[in-house]
């Protein structure tokens, strides 16, 4: 294992590759068919323009990646797993606990195992599809570079798991690396697995929506597999929690500019009625928010899960950052508390901590937005501007689990459906609210320039210009 990445090879990696032939073969034979797929699925044209992409030249902390003009297609996509650095890494929970982790998947943990990583490599391209066609209304060159960034990463992530099945799951993990490009977002006959994967993204402001929110889900789904006893999925995962990283950074701070100009627009104009000057106002905002919180927040599954209970056990996915928590990491015996829904009332009771950690990542989330939401509000406040965005509480608008039969508003009172239907359509966005936003996607392709309803990133990317030419058009 290397921290420096192969280049010279088609396909570029740390994990000697050069030295497993039928393994390079098989992902050799996969390649073209990948390729296909870009072709297809991935950003509807610029495919012949260089963008300012950044590409991983070494795993270890400093100074990973390298900037420059790169055709998409022409991005080196490849296999990347962190370093070790545990001499002798062991289990450190369920029932494995002590033992040294596995570099081989054992044959009674096969078939969870390929299931969660497949569906975690399921949601890598669906959400290269789902943001297909923005691009055609990119806000600046800018945008249209980190919407590239994104995808380019999320393809890459794809990489990492089809990795994962053909090294690990013989001929199963080729078959499944295939269906991986065969299954469609979207698509009624051959959908993604996750029915939140196969929602079109109509918009920029569901763009940064989704990777703030969305691609937030990512990082917990994957923090949760870099405590996996499979250390080979440990290893891809940690190194893919620092490309999420720079996903969430672009939803955040794509967020943080549309309120930067929604404030400007009120104190320059003296008036809420930001829409008149083209921006987007806070309360609809406010409304996409408690949109994409809602069904990210879904994504963790059901409350009480024995399927989340038997991964842990098995050793297969831990909790967030498994060190830190201070218990036996058994949890036979364990108590924690989860919301409920019994008798048209939302209560607390005290659960297994075991049939609840799908619960307990959902609260790590739920905290983790929360400190975003407050970098956000600060925005609004130094504006001299009085707005505070909220999350909607948990129970809010969820399809999952124990709130999925219950109506309840943002502030976590439990109404009727009668009074649900009346004021949904003040908490989420309406049909005006995404015709009006759909509105203003106009694509700006000038150096510098950016649409009406955003405000200027502060820095350019890699200490370059803001007008740099982030897109050679
Ligand atoms: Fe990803
Ligand atoms: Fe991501």
């Amino acid at each position: 294992m290397e921290a420096q990445i192969d280049y010279s090879q088609l396909i570029p990696n740390n994990v000697g590759l050069s030295s497993d032939r039928k393994l390079q073969r098989a992902l050799e034979s996969w390649h073209p068919k990948f390729m296909n797929w870009w072709q297809t699925n991935g950003p509807d044209s610029y495919q012949e323009n260089e963008v300012y992409l950044r590409t991983a030249v070494s795993v270890d902390k400093k100074g990973w990646a390298h900037f420059g003009p790169v055709k998409m297609p022409d991005y080196r996509w490849g296999i990347f797993l962190a370093e070790s650095h545990e001499q002798d890494k062991r289990i450190k929970f369920g029932e494995h606990q002590g033992e040294k982790v596995w570099q081989e998947v054992p044959a009674e943990y096969r078939a969870p195992l390929r299931r969660l990583i497949v569906t975690q490599g399921d949601t890598e391209p669906a959400s290269v599809e789902q943001q297909r066609i923005l691009a055609a209304t990119a806000p600046s060159l800018v945008d249209m570079r980190n919407l590239f960034q994104v995808n380019v990463e999320e393809a890459r992530h794809l990489w990492a798991m089809v990795y994962l099945l053909m090294a690990h799951f013989g001929r199963d993990g080729r078959e499944e690396a295939e269906e991986l490009l065969q299954r469609s977002s979207g698509d009624p006959d051959k959908p993604r697995i996750l029915g939140a994967f196969n929602e079109q993204t109509p918009d920029w402001l569901s763009f940064y929506m989704f990777t703030y929110f969305t691609d937030r889900d990512g990082k917990y789904q994957l923090a949760s597999l870099t405590e996996s006893a499979f250390d080979p999925l440990a290893r891809t995962c940690q190194f893919m929690l620092t490309e999420e990283a720079h996903h969430m950074h672009v939803g955040e701070t794509g967020v943080a500019r549309i309120i930067q100009k929604a404030c400007d627009i009120m104190n320059q104009y003296k008036t809420d009625d930001v829409r008149r000057h083209g921006g987007i106002d806070l309360p609809t905002l406010q409304k996409y928010v408690n949109f994409h919180f809602s069904v990210s927040e879904d994504l963790f599954g059901a409350e009480i899960s024995t399927n989340a209970a038997n991964y842990y056990t098995q050793g297969l996915k831990g909790r967030y950052q498994e060190n830190r928590i201070k218990d036996d990491h058994r949890l036979k015996d364990e108590p924690y508390e989860v919301s409920t829904f019994r008798d048209q009332k939302i209560a607390k009771e005290e659960v297994s901590a075991l049939t609840s950690i799908n619960e307990r990542l959902r609260d790590d989330y739920i905290e983790d937005c929360q400190r975003g939401v407050n970098r956000w509000n600060k925005l609004i406040k130094d504006a001299g501007i009085e707005f505070e965005i909220k999350l909607p509480h948990r129970a809010f608008h969820r399809q999952i689990g124990t709130f999925s039969s219950a109506c309840v508003a943002p502030d976590g009172s439990v109404i009727s459906s009668d009074q649900w239907e009346e004021k949904k359509l003040e908490w989420l966005p309406s049909q005006q609210d995404h015709e009006y936003v759909k509105s203003l996607m106009v694509q700006v392709t000038e150096p510098g320039k950016f649409a009406s309803w955003i405000a200027a990133p502060r820095i350019g990317i890699n200490s370059q210009a803001i007008d740099y030419e982030y897109v050679r058009l």
